[in-house]
């Protein structure tokens, strides 16, 4: 079957990207100025993450998220963002195999767990697969495959054989029948994986059919992506085209442009499907070639912003360089300009203007919702999830 012929690529790529504990080369005497110190910033990340362990209380409710009025803000496992401290303790425990860290992130994952069965949410990928899907590939426990392949399980039966896609939101009924969102790209490596671990093909053409409804239906002619769109689940026409976090309906929201870029090239990853790679080829340029993208590579919270007064979201540009750092392998002629836009991106991050000491965070200016009034401007978990994942892959970037 076509999915079992690339899994061999895939456990290539991700065997590649697991092998952080070996030997590098010093970056310090490299002479590409360019080059970001990734080893030196993944093992102070580390140490920090190590450190902060002991400042942050363990408790199934309050899963770190943000910081609002000075003071962690954690959340529930439901939450769409509760995979992202343990998927951040499982990469940097991946990278420097300190029992501590890992047993942390088998704490924190643990609460998560249960959200395995939850079929009210699309959100599974980033909630499930963030944690044990990393739980996974380090540790090779069949118990973490299981975790996710029933989450996987869980997430297709959101899936709409109408529409030929799988249902974002239950929420906002009044506006949304079937929402579909352009983050929904993200919860399909959860619906491949799923189809490898099952060796069932139903899963595989799921994924593949939302990744082609996705393309056919989100973008705009200059590869832009609406947030939101909405089907008649009887006939599968599209109802309207929103967004919910954008600046309006005819924006590009940042972190949706991210998510899409990151999105096709997981899909690309499983299916070698070239319209999936040509998007997000075209994504990447749009992102990165855009005139309001300020030159710190780090968006506005929406592509059509003009202020310079108005919020950043580095959350979107850690998405979008740890997609780009994928992207690279699969099109060596554009090899080099997609490293060089993803380590100005990086060493934008690491400055002083992003940094932040607040334990377990290391990066402020994300933006979570302008026109929901909340985490603008903010310290958010996913920022310091993506950035960590692109370190890491710029890491053995540089050690290949
Ligand atoms: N998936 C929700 C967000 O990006 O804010």
């Amino acid at each position: 079957m076509k999915f079992t012929l690339v899994f061999s690529f895939t456990l290539f790529f991700l065997t590649a990207c697991d092998s952080n504990k070996l030997a590098t080369k010093s970056i310090e005497n490299a002479p590409n100025t360019q080059r970001v110190p990734t080893n030196q910033i993944l093992n102070d990340l580390s140490e920090k993450a190590i450190a902060d362990l002991a400042l942050i209380e363990i408790d199934s409710t309050e899963i770190p998220r943000t910081i609002e009025n000075g003071k962690l803000k954690g959340t529930k496992s439901k939450s769409w963002t509760s995979g992202f401290y343990p998927g951040l303790l499982w990469q940097l425990y991946g990278y420097t195999r300190n029992e501590k860290l890992k047993e942390a992130a088998v704490t924190w994952s643990n609460f998560i767990e249960k959200e395995k069965w939850d079929d009210g949410t699309h959100d599974l990928g980033f909630k499930i697969y963030c944690p044990f899907g990393n739980a996974y590939k380090i540790t090779n426990e069949d118990r973490y495959k299981q975790i996710y392949t029933t989450a996987g399980k869980t997430l297709c039966t959101r899936y709409n054989t109408n529409v030929k896609a799988i249902r974002s939101w239950d929420h906002h009924e009044h506006l949304w029948k079937f929402p579909v969102i352009i983050d929904n790209m993200m919860n399909l490596e959860l619906v491949f994986e799923t189809a490898i671990s099952t060796d069932d093909s139903t899963y595989y053409k799921i994924a593949d059919h939302h990744a082609t409804t996705t393309l056919k239906n989100h973008f705009r002619d200059d590869y832009s992506s609406y947030h939101v769109v909405d089907y008649d689940t009887e006939t599968g026409a599209i109802v309207n085209r929103h967004t919910h976090q954008g600046k309006e309906h005819e924006s590009a929201w940042s972190r949706g442009q991210a998510w899409g870029l990151y999105g096709f090239t997981v899909a690309y990853r499983y299916t070698k499907n070239e319209l999936y790679l040509d998007q997000a080829k075209r994504i990447a340029e749009y992102i990165y070639t855009h005139p309001n993208l300020p030159e710190d590579l780090i968006p506005y919270w929406d592509y059509d912003v003009t202020d310079v007064s108005e919020p950043r979201d580095v959350s979107a540009a850690a998405v979008a360089a740890s997609g780009l750092l994928e992207l690279q392998h699969y099109v060596p002629q554009e090899s080099s300009k997609y490293i060089k836009w993803a380590e100005g991106t990086l060493k934008s991050i690491a400055s002083e203007k992003y940094k932040l000491e607040t334990a377990p965070f290391f990066i402020k200016h994300s933006t979570g919702s302008v026109p929901g009034e909340f985490e603008i401007d903010s310290p958010i978990i996913y920022a310091e999830y993506y950035y960590t994942e692109a370190l890491i892959r710029l890491n053995e970037y540089y050690k290949s």
